[in-house]
């Protein structure tokens, strides 16, 4: 785990039975190993570390348990202890204290009740990253919205989080493209007409396809393309030209991609291959001349210690070709002493999907022998698995093409449309659609963060549009209809709850619902100690139901006195919650009617 945290309960909890077991067993470096109870029969939390002290300094873990117990104080915190089996402690939380908290969080909304990071940190999250000679594709929908939530959330914890757009805008494929490009221009010049820089790729798809098609069929077009791609290496004007507005067209494709999903992504953070381009040389040169590289076949190549092909030979990282060409490997050793260098990173995490693990980890060790990685610097690879179709094999089109980032998203809103229509036909065409939107994108971003990022998942609209279970539209029909109580009963629920200074906890349902809402810190706590987006779905989505079993069991308008200040601001801080997960954290867009 890194320490990226803040102070939650659970760690208050945690730091004070371990100063107990220290005082009782006189041994440094004890754990309580406070972990949420697995039953509420059990309590709230339990600590599981007398077990192994004592089994250390062999003596009966239940008579340490007691000793433990005897000299800790958590009456501010906790009900009466209780030691359970061979020597675990439970841990119920006070309803007095939950209500000090739950005060404590509607005083200070913005951060509810989450600390800052103790020791800020300055993060480069290295995501979505798409090769820009093709549109956008479903492969890219996994590094792009989990790399916005890695940043989201460490930014909320007050890290210095530098966002690197590391594009695919060098190599081959762009000779390919520059050469169509040329064409259509000297097609068009030859009819006389006036022509814009970008006129060729007002249908960039068609471009991107016809580049294909003719460098497969035609030599003469390989010829030019090429030609193309040693004047673009040569650094010739018109090549270079040509390249700057497709990859500028291309740009302006994702972005809006970026735009639509809720992912922020700007221009000023695409730091794409094309922009290491000068390093490359002096990174060879470097490893040359400190003796790590070496020729092996005619390629300079690094043989990192510990990695073994099948028959057991050393594996090589080659940084430069036999014909002088520099690889995806010599790259990411350059991008790495940049942000090192020039960024200060502490820590870089690269979002990619599994496949790439071997060339992250030798790039690391190669990095590390080369002081461009420092000691203290974290170099972390959080990887993921396949998008699959309901065949289970990786999600295609009827035509066996990479299904269109944009197309995928244009049905997710389409078929959002037909589930608002039967949710709430009465509502203004303008509205609907604006549901539409933030539901259709919602599902498909939530569907994705709510599985194991390790996995593969099956891609599927009617599983993420579903109005129950744990999907995006049901997220935000949770939080429209805490909103709507709040609309039905005509209050200004803030100025009404201003004035609160007490609670009144007692119906079971309460205080689940109050427990729930004080951990929300802890979720984001082993969401980012992994970054793991589902641990904060499987939370938000936990809360909704904790919420919805209180709406059913506690009536709210209606409550007495003494209890609706209470249960209004137990409404409050679940829609806030709900809607600070969900909006800030994620990325997806709540609505306030559905
Ligand atoms: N362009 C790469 C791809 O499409 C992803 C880049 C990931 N980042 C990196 N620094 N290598 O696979």
């Amino acid at each position: 785990m890194i320490d990226y945290l803040m102070k939650t309960i659970k760690d208050k909890l945690e730091e004070r039975i371990s100063a107990a077991m220290a005082a009782v067993s006189g041994q440094g470096g004890c754990t309580a190993l406070v972990k949420p109870a697995t039953d509420p029969k059990f309590g709230d939390y339990q600590a599981n570390g007398v077990m192994a002290l004592a089994k250390q300094l062999k003596t009966n873990p239940r008579k340490l348990a007691e000793q433990v117990v005897e000299k800790l104080d958590l009456s501010d915190i906790c009900e009466e202890l209780e030691i359970a089996g061979p020597g675990f402690i439970n841990l119920r939380l006070k309803p007095d204290f939950l209500a000090g908290r739950l005060l404590g969080i509607n005083a200070d909304s913005n951060r509810l009740g989450v600390e800052q990071a103790a020791t800020p940190r300055t993060v480069v999250v290295d995501f979505s990253g798409p090769n820009i000679a093709k549109q956008m594709h479903v492969g890219h929908l996994r590094s792009t919205i989990i790399g916005d939530c890695i940043c989201r959330t460490l930014e909320f914890l007050g890290h210095n989080v530098i966002r690197q757009n590391h594009i695919g805008d060098w190599g081959t494929q762009f000779g390919m493209l520059c050469a169509n490009y040329d064409r259509k221009l000297r097609q068009t010049s030859a009819t006389g007409a006036a022509m814009r820089a970008d006129a060729p790729l007002a249908d960039q798809e068609a471009f991107y396809r016809e580049a294909k098609s003719l460098y497969d069929s035609n030599a003469q077009f390989r010829k030019e393309a090429r030609a193309a791609v040693v004047g673009l290496h040569r650094g010739d004007g018109v090549w270079t030209r040509y390249w700057e507005i497709i990859r500028k067209s291309s740009i302006d494709h994702c972005q809006e991609l970026y735009d639509r999903l809720g992912i922020i992504l700007r221009a000023q953070d695409v730091r794409g291959e094309s922009e290491y381009n000068n390093d490359l040389a002096a990174v060879v040169k470097d490893l040359e001349k400190s003796g790590f590289a070496k020729e092996s076949e005619g390629a300079v190549c690094v043989f990192p210690e510990g990695f073994k092909n099948k028959e057991g030979e050393p594996l090589p990282l080659i940084v430069q070709k036999s014909d002088g060409a520099y690889l995806y490997a010599t790259t990411d050793l350059a991008a790495i002493r940049y942000r090192v260098g020039q960024l200060k990173a502490d820590r870089i995490i690269y979002v990619t999907d599994a496949r790439q693990s071997l060339h992250f980890e030798m790039v690391f060790a190669v990095a590390r022998m080369a002081s461009w990685a420092k000691d203290s610097t974290k170099l972390i690879h959080v990887t993921f698995g396949s998008v699959l179709g309901e065949n289970g094999k990786p999600l295609k089109t009827r035509e066996g093409e990479n299904v269109k980032l944009k197309d995928l998203l244009d049905e997710a809103v389409e078929r959002a449309k037909a589930v608002v229509e039967q949710k709430n036909p009465e509502l203004p065409p303008e509205k609907k659609a604006e549901i539409a939107q933030a539901v259709g994108i919602g599902a498909v971003k939530y569907a994705d963060y709510s599985n194991n990022r390790t996995s593969d998942y099956i891609f599927s609209f009617d599983k993420m549009l579903a109005m129950d279970g744990n999907t995006a539209p049901y997220m935000q029909y949770a939080y429209a209809r805490i909103k709507s109580i709040e609309r039905k009963g005509q209050i200004n629920i803030e100025k009404e709850l201003a004035k609160v200074k007490q609670l009144n906890l007692t119906e079971p349902a309460e205080l689940d619902l109050a427990k729930q809402l004080i951990r929300y810190g802890e979720a984001i706590e082993s969401a980012v100690a992994d970054y793991r987006p589902n641990y904060l779905t499987t939370y938000l989505y936990e809360l909704a139901q904790k919420f919805s079993g209180f709406y059913t069991d506690c009536p709210v308008l209606a409550a007495e006195p003494d209890k609706r200040p209470t249960r209004l601001l137990l409404c409050r801080l679940t829609e806030l919650t709900i809607k600070h997960g969900l909006s800030e954290l994620l990325g997806i867009k709540v609505v306030e009617q559905m």
